[in-house]
């Protein structure tokens, strides 16, 4: 028998934040599901059992749909302690990997389920999560295990900022050539990109590109260590 796949939904929320329902043989997870009544619709209208509500991290804008999908269904929370504890979730017969990725906030998670990685405030469309924990070289180390991911990885963030950033990574990159086809594939209702598309675009993840680390050098920032371009362009923006 083959194995059922793994399906996701997108849903926007109070304006920019997106939400997502995973889904795998009847069964489904929520992750930052502030949408609710448009999940439980879907829910309903796809035959599928809430089995999990869960978050990227703690955030107020991220957990506001908790406490109703659970009233509203038989799902269960599953706190950030059970999700590192056990490294992955089983949902419908399939594994969704859980990825420690602390930085944004020092409870950052990201969700890989099969070819798609959630990734809440630490990596956007275009652009990466403010830096709250304060911890710099945690963030680094989270966004280097999520780029050593295959490039086809599809990137589902927790908001869309893709026009603001990719303004900004203009300013910091003008003879970039990947903006305007990256532009052209943006589509508001279904915010996505991959990976490889996000090491072409995204400043934050490009410390290690020839252009990036000639124009930081040209500035005169610290581009000895692959820490300090990446802090070098950490704080470009
Ligand atoms: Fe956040």
């Amino acid at each position: 028998m083959t194995p059922m796949t793994i399906d996701i939904v997108q849903f926007r929320y109070a304006a920019d934040n997106l939400g997502y329902l995973v889904y795998c043989d009847g069964s489904a997870m929520a992750v930052d599901g502030g949408a609710v009544d448009a999940m439980l619709d879907f829910i309903a209208g796809q035959d599928l059992q809430l089995k999990i509500v869960a978050n990227t991290h703690d955030h107020p804008d991220h957990t506001p749909g908790n406490q109703a999908l659970l009233r509203r269904t038989d799902a269960v929370h599953l706190t950030y302690r059970q999700l590192i504890r056990d490294k992955a979730v089983r949902l419908g017969g399939q594994e969704i990997g859980i990825l420690e990725t602390p930085g944004h906030t020092m409870d950052s998670l990201c969700f890989h389920a099969g070819k798609y990685l959630i990734t809440g405030d630490t990596l956007f469309n275009g652009t990466v999560g403010n830096c709250f924990s304060g911890d710099t070289r945690a963030f680094y180390n989270s966004l280097k295990r999520l780029m050593a991911l295959p490039a086809d990885t599809i990137i589902y963030a927790g908001h869309d900022y893709v026009r603001e950033s990719i303004a900004i990574a203009r300013g910091i990159e003008p003879e970039n050539p990947a903006f305007d086809s990256y532009l052209a594939a943006y589509d508001s209702s279904h915010v996505q990109s991959t990976l490889g598309e996000e090491l072409a675009v995204n400043p934050y993840l490009r410390f290690n590109a020839e252009p990036m680390v000639r124009m930081l050098r040209h500035k005169g920032l610290r581009v000895d260590t692959e820490f300090e371009r990446f802090s070098s362009t950490f704080g470009l923006g």
